[in-house]
């Protein structure tokens, strides 16, 4: 087996020749970088941090394309591997038309990544390192595990896990807000090789217990309740709620463990089921702080993440452990530039892939600090920045504008010297949001990494290398290594150069989820079947002259709001299920800081008039169904949707109305009824 320094994932050298420094080109589309202003790789300091640019990029894109096993499987050999992995390295089939979907990377290995994200960062001495910080809802509520601590509070876990027999390959359901106690519990399920799934404390019973039905979790993972601002949010209850809609489909889960948290709720005011429902504090301290691990294939389930979809219930996108681990490591060294003495903040909540990937997963495994924080209020992101010296602040273009709107005072009465790199990640980040970021926040000396990618991918997929080329605004620039995206035509032909069209990958990538879990098919139909050959992204993108990508949003019935991921139609059928409501249509339209909003159409029950509290109550229906973050921001009441003859609505009419463009509206004439229309201008209240 193989134990390497575990505090860098290296890259295969490109070329042994000594490089110049390099200079960033100044001046590409709008922004302006000087070398003098961006901090380059230097010289001195570790792995790829030497000058590094457009043609070393180029060498090693090139090497990770035309010889991928060698690639990856030089930057895995860093990694603890208890067997190695077949001579192979990788197999795959993107091709529906010969076969069923199948990725494998790094088959016939055995890892464990709680092995390789804990012990082996504390055999190599980083023991005492402070693995996470953690910042509560109040300012004064923080707190800090070391790895060594971290480690303890795992395994203590994971034998807990053992002990009430949970297995490797059984489920666990994690609906926990930011404590330390949601890491920790994905790291005890991964110790042992159960396979978690995080569910978004901000998600609503019905979506929680949808989820539990999906997976037949062995236990649940949650705390009595969490404080955002003021507001006391009693997640028990929520909790109590979906099982018991779980158990009327026939799936009973018959332990709750339940973490006190005590600023939010007292132990005494917590409903309780005897039998079922456990406080963490009484039995998770009790175990040994010692645990073997469960060696695990690389292939073996990691997680289970639900995201939604254009069609139908959420999916639960499935992820294994070798690739992941190999994908999320080298991605997190490379697009953040990542040093040993980086404190790194990523605002994410670990109920999303961004918080599996580069909170939980890529940074611990690369030996870095984690920050995690709890909803900081406009001024408290910049404290916390001074606080704890961040030096790569990773954050969604959402909260980029809520708080660019603030006003610079916010930021610039803090120091924030600490930061070299800045990062964004959700949605595409508008030019203005953008040039805030790099000018108000970062002083106009730290690069941003662009980061698309999704929860699909692992990890991401087209981004900046900081410093290493020219920035253009808006654009996430090129593919990492290994990635090969390409714009395909509405035939599913590939375009070259400057163009636009759907966004597709070619050939798969260690970190690229593997199936939809219990639903191989949908995995198929959904992504490979749209594009024959090719991985669809479900994103609009397009290539300009000097190769830019430029994502421009999805080109299905997903919205994205604030950078969460929301299906028309589960808002859709979040408000029909409301007794007054006959039928509803959903669209995304421009929100200036949640990047999308959701603009509702709602046909109301023959002879029930609209009012205001019809308004709210359906409203409410979404809040309860899906949860808060899902709720529309607009109700328009429709006496009758535009159809076709053949019954389909034509969104696209309503996309126009719902944005004012109702010069350009387009053909209404295959309407079934074109005066449908007029009648729904006239209902507006623009
Ligand atoms: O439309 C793209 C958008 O977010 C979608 C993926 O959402 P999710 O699976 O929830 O993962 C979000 C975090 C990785 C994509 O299909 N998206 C994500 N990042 C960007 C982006 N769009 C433009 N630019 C980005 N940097």
């Amino acid at each position: 087996a193989l134990v390497s320094s575990p505090e860098q994932v290296r890259f295969p050298s490109p070329s042994k020749k000594k490089k110049k420094n390099h200079l960033v080109p100044s001046l590409i589309g709008n922004a302006r970088f000087t070398s003098s202003k961006i901090p380059l790789f230097k010289e001195d300091s570790v792995s790829m941090s030497r000058p590094f640019g457009l043609k070393d990029y180029r060498k090693i894109y090139e090497r990770s394309i035309e010889d991928p096993a060698g690639f990856w499987s030089e930057i895995a050999s860093q990694f603890y591997w208890k067997e190695k992995w077949d001579l192979e390295v990788y197999s795959e089939n993107i091709d529906v038309r010969k076969g069923s979907i199948k990725f494998e990377w790094f088959k016939g290995a055995s890892t464990n990544i709680s092995y390789n994200t804990l012990d082996r960062n504390i055999e190599a001495g980083n023991g005492g390192k402070v693995a996470i910080y953690w910042e509560g809802n109040e300012p004064d509520d923080d707190g800090q595990l070391t790895y060594l601590e971290l480690l303890e509070r795992v395994c203590q876990l994971a034998n807990y896990l053992k002990h009430v027999g949970v297995r490797k390959g059984d489920a666990v359901i994690i609906y926990l807000p930011m404590l330390m106690e949601l890491p920790i519990a994905m790291l005890a399920c991964a110790r042992i090789g159960a396979v978690h799934s995080v569910v978004f404390a901000g998600f609503s019973s019905e979506s929680l217990s949808q989820r539990i039905i999906d997976c037949k979790p062995k236990l649940v993972i949650t705390c009595n309740a969490v404080k955002r601002g003021s507001k006391a949010i009693h997640l028990k209850d929520i909790v109590d709620s979906a099982l018991r809609e779980s158990a009327k489909n026939g799936v009973t889960v018959d332990l709750c463990l339940t973490v006190e948290n005590k600023s939010a709720m007292k132990r005494g005011d917590t409903k309780w089921k005897e039998g079922r429902d456990i406080w963490w504090q009484d039995v998770v301290p009790h175990f040994p702080t010692k645990c073997d691990v469960e060696w695990v294939d690389a292939e073996d389930p990691l997680f289970l993440l639900y995201t939604s979809g254009s069609t139908g219930k959420p999916k639960g996108v499935l992820h294994t452990t070798g690739g992941y681990m190999v994908y999320t490591a080298t991605t997190f060294k490379y697009a953040f530039d990542y040093k040993p003495s980086d404190i790194y903040w990523c605002t994410a909540d670990c109920g999303w892939i961004t918080g599996h990937s580069y909170i939980t997963y890529g940074p611990l495994l690369n030996g870095a600090t984690v920050v995690a924080p709890n909803y900081p209020d406009c001024g408290r992101c910049w404290d916390i920045v001074d606080k704890y010296k961040v030096t790569i602040f990773y954050t969604a273009p959402t909260l980029v504008r809520s708080l660019m709107r603030e006003g610079d005072e916010y930021v610039t009465r803090h120091d924030r010297k600490s930061i070299r790199v800045l990062a964004s990640v959700g949605e595409p980040i508008n030019p203005s949001a953008w040039r805030w970021f790099y000018n108000v926040v970062g002083n106009s000396r730290c690069p941003i990494s662009d980061t698309w990618w999704q929860t699909e991918t692992g990890g991401l997929m087209i981004t900046p290398l900081p410093g290493a080329w020219p920035q253009k605004p808006g654009s996430a620039t090129f593919p990492f290594f290994g990635v090969q995206p390409v714009i395909v035509d509405e035939k599913g032909n590939e375009i070259e150069g400057e163009c636009s069209g759907y966004l597709c990958i070619k050939k798969s990538w260690p970190g690229a989820f593997r199936t939809l879990y219990g639903d191989h098919e949908r995995y198929q139909t959904t992504y490979f079947k749209p594009f024959a050959g090719y991985y669809f992204t479900g994103d609009g993108c397009s290539r300009d002259k000097d190769g830019y990508f430029w994502l421009t949003g999805r080109v299905d019935d997903v919205i994205n709001v604030s950078g969460h991921r929301i299906g028309t139609v589960e808002v859709e059928s979040a408000l029909v299920s409301h007794p007054q409501c006959a039928e509803a249509a959903v669209v995304g339209i421009e929100h200036e800081i949640k990047g999308q909003g959701i603009y509702a159409f709602v046909t109301l029950v023959e002879g029930v008039p609209f009012s205001e509290e019809i308004r709210k109550s359906l409203i409410l229906s979404v809040r309860n169904q899906i949860g808060a973050f899902a709720a529309p921001d607009k109700i328009h009441w429709a006496p009758a949707l535009p159809k076709t003859r053949s019954g389909k609505i034509m969104r696209r009419i309503l996309r126009k109305i719902a944005s004012r463009q109702l010069d350009e509206l387009g053909d209404t004439s295959t309407l079934a009824d074109p005066s449908v229309v007029d009648q729904l201008i006239a209902l507006a209240d623009f």
